[in-house]
């Protein structure tokens, strides 16, 4: 028998700062900061992420270009090599992006490419929770309970038979 399913996923949308919870906007002008840091000479798109640990520590990433384009390295991927190299133990609970051009915040909000979706995977696989991702633009936000969402069937350790504790 051929059976056809669905995925959806539910999100919220905000059009106006003001709406937003404090931590959330917080953690947005974090990520907007991380990514008046970046190296994008190429792309001249800027993009910083910022992530809230449970401790409420913030830790921002920016994405680093190389002259040789596979060297370099989105903003999720940066900010979470930097949580996780220097707060193993704290695990992070949001996860902002944020993009700026040269002179003013995107307008749009960057969407997580398809590598930093798997790794943001791993990284709620290995800590067992769901992190709250926050896509930011200029007039628009969006908050997504977790990566499931943006990488449905996903592949992951379940997949896998190693017994890792
Ligand atoms: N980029 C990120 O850092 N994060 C995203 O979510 C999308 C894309 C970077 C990669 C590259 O340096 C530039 O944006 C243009 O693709």
């Amino acid at each position: 028998m051929i059976r056809t399913n669905n995925i959806s996923f539910s999100y919220a949308e905000y059009e106006k700062t003001e709406e937003l919870d404090s931590d959330d906007l917080e953690l947005i002008i974090a990520a907007r900061g991380g990514a008046l840091n970046a190296y994008a000479p190429y792309s001249k798109f800027k993009v910083g992420a910022a992530i809230r640990l449970a401790s409420g520590i913030i830790v921002r990433g920016a994405n680093i270009e190389n002259a040789a384009f596979p060297s370099g390295i989105c903003a999720e991927r940066s900010a979470l090599s930097n949580s996780i190299s220097n707060h193993p133990h704290d695990k992070p609970i949001a996860l902002a992006i944020a993009a700026m051009t040269e002179d003013d915040i995107a307008d749009d909000f960057p969407s997580p490419c398809g590598n930093c979706r798997q790794v943001i995977a791993e990284e709620e696989s290995r800590i067992g929770n769901k992190i709250k991702i926050i896509l930011s633009g200029k007039n628009k936000t969006l908050i997504i309970d977790g990566i499931s969402s943006l990488l449905p069937l996903q592949f992951n350790r379940k997949n896998l038979k190693f017994n890792i504790p």
